[in-house]
């Protein structure tokens, strides 16, 4: 279970990614070959998710470098830079993307005695790395956060974390994943996620294929289900925490974390380290991205607003630390306190020593 669902596939020369915008009434893999095609898939969400865009990013890289190997010196630096900066800018929100970006300049810094090629083929290996750990750290977390867990629990998500968020198995539908393999009974309550409908299209469709029992709600029915005593748990994931806890997640989750505090319900986010951003004290020097008017008017070709009409779209939300009950990382979960009382970055040393 779990790798069901291919993201992301090298194909020997190229790196395809599912066409997350056509789930679920279309499989299709296009394929890209440099740094601007896989940016713009980013872009315009071929790709999305934190983690899936952090490893698209890599092989972004690395294809850059495989269409340069050729060039003269200064054309493969100065391009492949370039690359780096196009890709940096494809979107605002995931840490991971610029985690993955650091990750893959550092190789090159210290690897620039390498001949073009050898470089090439060095950071293609590091794409497929951060690809194959993305998998394992998801498992890890899936693991602490199936503890969590009881049989028969009746869990809420918002947006899609799943496998279609990262390389394979999913941060919190990694979690549902890993507590049903462990044998327990979970059931899975779906945001829709208006605007672009993440629950709907790629959450539901995930659960349905891999027959976990998931009933699928629009977003502003989860306050009834709470009150109703029928939901026992929330399990979102998100694009960044800051250093005092807070999180960046899909438009909507801090409403479903109100709710969920009013009903006294836990309120989990499953984080991998890679999407905690120390550099930022807390949630408001977390820049929000703000996305077209057109998602809100209505879905793909059927728009049912007026024109003329204003429109926002912040596509992503903060929850205060003070409303998450634990963070799910791969290293152990952090809890409300430690969160409250400022000691996520001293959990980090710690387990990164
Ligand atoms: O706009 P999206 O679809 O990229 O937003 C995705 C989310 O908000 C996810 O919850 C987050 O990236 C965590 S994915 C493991």
């Amino acid at each position: 279970m779990g790798n069901h669902v291919e993201t992301l596939r090298w194909n020997g020369s190229q790196i395809e990614m599912i066409d997350q915008r056509l789930l679920p009434q279309q499989i299709a893999y296009p394929a890209y070959d440099s740094a601007a095609g896989v940016a713009e898939a980013i872009r315009t969400m071929v790709v999305r998710g934190a983690p899936a865009i952090g490893v698209a990013a890599a092989y972004g890289v690395a294809l850059e470098a495989e269409r340069l190997k050729t060039e003269p010196a200064d054309v493969f630096i100065k391009t492949l830079e370039e690359g780096f900066k196009i890709l940096a800018a494809s979107r605002p929100m995931a840490v991971n993307l610029f985690w993955a970006l650091n990750r893959m300049h550092t190789l090159w810094e210290n690897n620039r005695h390498l001949s073009q090629a050898a470089l090439a083929d060095r950071l293609l290996q590091e794409a497929h790395a951060i690809l194959d750990e993305d998998i394992q750290t998801n498992r890890q977390m899936g693991a602490y956060g199936a503890s969590l867990l009881e049989d028969g629990m009746r869990v809420l998500t918002h947006c899609n974390a799943g496998a279609l968020a990262t390389a394979g198995h999913g941060t919190a539908l990694g979690v549902f994943r890993s507590a049903v393999e462990s044998g327990k009974k979970i059931s899975v309550f779906a945001d829709e996620t208006r605007p672009f409908l993440q629950g709907a299209r790629l959450t539901a469709w995930e659960m349905v294929q891999e027959k976990i029992p998931v009933t699928l709600i629009t977003d502003n029915m989860s306050g009834y289900f709470m009150s109703h005593g029928e939901i026992d748990a929330v399990v979102v994931g998100t694009d960044r925490v800051a250093a005092n806890g807070d999180v960046a997640n899909k438009i909507g989750t801090y409403m479903v974390a109100v709710l969920a505090k009013r009903h006294n319900i836990p309120f989990y986010v499953a984080c991998p380290l890679s999407t905690i951003d120390l550099s930022l004290p807390d949630g408001n020097a977390i820049p929000i991205e703000e996305r077209s008017a057109d998602e809100v008017k209505g879905y793909r070709d059927c728009h049912w607003a007026p024109e003329g009409v204003a429109i926002r779209n912040p596509a992503f939300d903060i929850t205060p630390a003070e409303l998450v009950t634990a963070l799910i990382t791969e290293k152990g979960i952090v809890d409300n306190k430690t969160l409250v009382s400022g000691g996520l970055v001293d959990f980090i040393s710690k387990k990164t020593a």
